[in-house]
């Protein structure tokens, strides 16, 4: 990780996540326009309006200010391109946070959710000192939940009809991590960790 609050970076074996910047936003409008993308998320509308995408940028750094999240930008390392977006939404209350996150088309199934998710769940706990990070999904988007398992979440059981999405009630599969548990400890040890 690099960088102070405001320009946080976190390096994964094929990612970089950073914050996003009003350049990326022609980007972000072009493939949140697309239904894929909106028929399993909550918050992203469909239609997707002109103009989305750079006031969902602009608000990023109050978000982070006032603690109430951690938004990146998952891009490639090597050649910085876009691939999608990632969040942690903060309640420091509990010492929790929810996690998001959406991988625009052209760059599914490459494993890159789950290299980000690992990535975020460890700034989550290292740096943020959480306690319990949770994530849901659709039980129509399968996918997710293989995001989830492979990162280390346990599953915690379904929520019936939680959500309302187009006219209808959809079943919702819940997830956790917690910073005890043996899937949460770090797995890439430092130098100085490993030596005899
Ligand atoms: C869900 C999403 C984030 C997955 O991103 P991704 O980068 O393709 O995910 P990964 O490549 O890390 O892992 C995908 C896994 O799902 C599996 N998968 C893909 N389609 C699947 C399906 N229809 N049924 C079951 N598993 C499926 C893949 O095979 C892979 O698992 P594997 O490694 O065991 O083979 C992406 O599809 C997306 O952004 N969808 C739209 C937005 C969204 O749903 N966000 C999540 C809201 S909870």
């Amino acid at each position: 990780m690099t960088g102070d609050s405001a320009s946080i970076v976190l390096d994964t074996a094929r990612l970089r996540l950073r914050p996003f910047a009003a350049a990326d936003a022609p980007a972000v409008q072009t493939y949140c326009a697309e239904v894929e993308i909106a028929r399993t998320t909550l918050a992203i509308p469909h239609p997707y309006e002109a103009g989305l995408a750079a006031a969902w940028i602009a608000g990023h750094a109050e978000r982070r200010g006032s603690g109430a999240g951690w938004i990146f930008a998952m891009t490639t390392r090597d050649d910085e391109a876009l691939v999608g977006a990632i969040d942690l939404r903060i309640e420091a209350e509990h010492a929790r946070a929810e996690l998001g996150y959406v991988v625009y088309t052209p760059f599914w199934n490459r494993g890159y959710a789950t290299e980000a998710a690992r990535a975020i769940i460890r700034f989550g706990f290292d740096t943020l000192a959480l306690n319990r990070i949770d994530a849901h999904h659709f039980v129509t988007n399968p996918a997710s939940g293989r995001v989830l398992e492979k990162a280390g979440m346990s599953f915690e059981g379904v929520l019936r009809q939680r959500i309302r999405k187009w006219g209808e009630f959809i079943d919702v599969r819940q997830y956790a991590i917690l910073r005890s548990d043996p899937a949460a400890a770090p797995t890439d040890p430092s130098p100085k960790d490993s030596a005899p």
